[in-house]
């Protein structure tokens, strides 16, 4: 089954109980809400004390989206915030077994991601332990890029990986960036079961139209 998770980064930050009702009227899967923090990448966004507010006008499933540097210092205040993943990358984590250890000690789904440079064998040591590997297709920071083509390439390569080590069917393969409804279906073809789709959801006419269209695609 594709999962679709709208980004509220592309949504108006001045109404954002809106952008929740759109995501659950049109029935997404998850919430992807991206974490910045003006250093792992050149953009400050979203942080726990607002995570926590949107927690309290919604049932979604939060699909948390850290790009910051040490992200072990934020684990908890995400958890406690209303996270129900949290996907970190894999560039900025010294210690990824800990880190999943304490992301799951908190109840909460992992994920791994990776930026479109960054090798699939960085999270391989991992894969047995995380939920979903979340693929970049995009450089991390910034809503309404352009699709990197290469990533197709990436997605189909972990999804052979997934099913040689016997995790196709327990690791989520979501892929975030560039992806509009022309070349979703490539993305999905590749091998994702999970989009992230923000621009291509909040910049449409009728979002919520928008989101059960990314949703047939699906089936
Ligand atoms: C980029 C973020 C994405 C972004 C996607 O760093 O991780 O989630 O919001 O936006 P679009 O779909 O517009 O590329
Ligand atoms: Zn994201």
């Amino acid at each position: 089954m594709l999962k679709i998770a709208p980004s509220i980064l592309s949504a108006d930050f001045s109404d954002l109980r809106s952008a929740l009702k759109i995501c659950s009227s049109g029935k997404a899967d998850y919430v992807h809400i991206d974490v910045m923090d003006n250093h792992f990448v050149p953009n400050l966004t979203i942080g726990p004390v607002v995570v926590k507010s949107l927690r309290s006008v919604s049932q979604s499933y939060f699909d948390v989206h850290l790009m910051v540097t040490n992200p072990e210092n934020i684990i908890d205040a995400f958890s406690k915030a209303g996270a129900n993943g949290i996907t970190f990358h894999i560039e900025a984590s010294e210690k990824p077994d800990e880190l999943i250890d304490k992301i799951k000690s908190k109840g909460k789904d992992v994920g791994i991601s990776v930026k479109p440079q960054t090798p699939l064998e960085t999270i391989l040591p991992f894969i047995n332990k995380i939920d979903r590997v979340l693929i970049m297709s995009v450089e991390p920071g910034f809503g309404g890029q352009k699709f990197i083509k290469s990533s197709l390439k990436k997605i189909n390569t972990l999804r052979n990986l997934l099913i040689q080590y016997n995790r196709n069917n327990k690791v989520e393969i979501e892929v975030d960036g560039g992806i509009k409804i022309e070349n979703a279906k490539s993305v999905i073809d590749a091998g994702a079961n999970a989009i992230v789709v923000g621009s291509g959801i909040f910049k449409a006419s009728d979002p919520e139209k928008q989101i059960k269209a990314f949703k047939q695609l699906g089936n």
